[in-house]
């Protein structure tokens, strides 16, 4: 049987010639959770835009419950849930209502689809807020709303695009015990796609990282961090230094490997850490680049994405978006 989601080689260039998706391949299995972790403009809500058959790629495959996107757009959005990164609920009705329309429009009828709009309520703990406007709603609950919204049709493959972005700490606890429970539930499949380091390590059993448009890394998380052999060692400087000359002051010391130098920071590998960390600085003293600080750390998915990508995942955050608060979202949450 075909799996969830199979994606192979999607291309994606928009006008202006933006290249969002350059050859991203990626497989669901039944009942798996998937979680597409990249910067934004990585082309995480392209991928599901293609998946979810809203937009057609310009190369590449995918099928969906075994249904070609292209081929069976129909048969592929019967068997799918989606939540958008942006909220599809309608702020003027109620939560009960909201479900109950979007019930409708996949032709269930009347008895069933109120059952399913009160099993659903009571899932996402609407049931108290069920009879009044969405508008009224916190930012949590609202995203528990689009996520019922999802799958009152009973999806097979669900899709949910960045659910937690934007809602506070607690918000996004509770989020993450629904998807939690969700994940567990046989048979249902979730592609999730998301920008936070902690909540990719802490929901998806398996992981693709996407940079640029394309996997750069696959794996369930700890595989992925185990891949890098020894400790990660950050060193600061106050202004960037000669980059040339720190890599060759670190060249000389041997079992420090993978020197990635941006700007005033530097991050490298090593068996341990802790041996190393003393030998690095005083070399560094030496050769008159004394760092201003260091730190050593079991490897991190940062450190996973530094290393396929070959810069800071919070760097390129800033970069694809320019903006600054954008910035402060993603840095606040590591
Ligand atoms: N409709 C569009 N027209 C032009 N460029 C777009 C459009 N949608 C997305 N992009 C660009 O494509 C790239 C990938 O975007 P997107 O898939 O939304 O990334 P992500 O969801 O990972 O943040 C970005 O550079 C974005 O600016
Ligand atoms: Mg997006």
């Amino acid at each position: 049987m075909a799996h969830a989601i199979e994606a192979d080689g999607l291309v994606k260039t928009y006008p202006g010639d933006v290249r969002a998706l350059d050859g991203l391949s990626i497989i669901v299995g039944h009942g798996e959770i998937l979680g597409l972790l990249g910067p934004n403009g990585a082309g995480k809500s392209t991928t599901v835009k293609i998946l979810t058959t809203l937009i057609r790629p310009d190369a590449g495959t995918a099928t969906v419950a075994g249904h070609d996107v292209l081929r069976r757009p129909d048969r592929v959005r019967r068997v799918i849930g989606v939540v958008s990164q942006r909220s599809g609920a309608d702020p003027e009705a109620s939560g009960r209502d909201n479900l109950v329309l979007q019930g409708r429009l996949y032709g269930m009828g009347g008895a069933e689809v109120r059952r399913r709009a009160a099993e659903l309520l009571e899932r996402f703990g609407l049931e108290e807020a069920a009879s009044r406007k969405v508008k009224t709603y916190s930012g949590g609950m609202r995203r528990r709303l689009d996520v019922a919204l999802g799958l009152v049709h009973r999806p097979r493959v669900l899709f949910l695009d960045e659910p937690t972005t934007g809602l506070d700490p607690e918000a996004r606890a509770s989020m993450w015990a629904e998807i939690a429970r969700l994940a567990g539930d046989d048979a249902l499949a979730i592609l999730l796609t998301t920008h936070y380091l902690d909540e990719a390590d802490r929901l998806a059993r398996r992981l693709a990282i996407v940079d640029r448009g394309r996997v750069v890394a696959e794996g369930t998380p700890d595989a992925l961090k185990g891949e890098l052999h020894g400790d990660a060692v950050h060193l600061e400087w106050r202004e960037a230094p000669d980059e040339p000359r720190v890599r060759a002051v670190l060249g000389r010391l041997p079992g420090v490997r993978d020197v990635i130098v941006d700007g005033p920071r530097l991050s490298a590998r090593t068996d341990d850490g802790a041996a190393a960390v003393p030998a690095v600085l005083a070399a560094l003293d030496q050769a008159g680049m004394p760092a201003a600080a260091a730190t050593v750390a079991r490897p991190s998915l940062d450190d996973v994405y530094l290393r396929y990508a070959g810069r800071r995942f919070a760097q390129a955050d800033v970069a694809e978006t320019g903006g600054a608060a954008e910035a402060v979202a993603a840095g606040g949450v590591r």
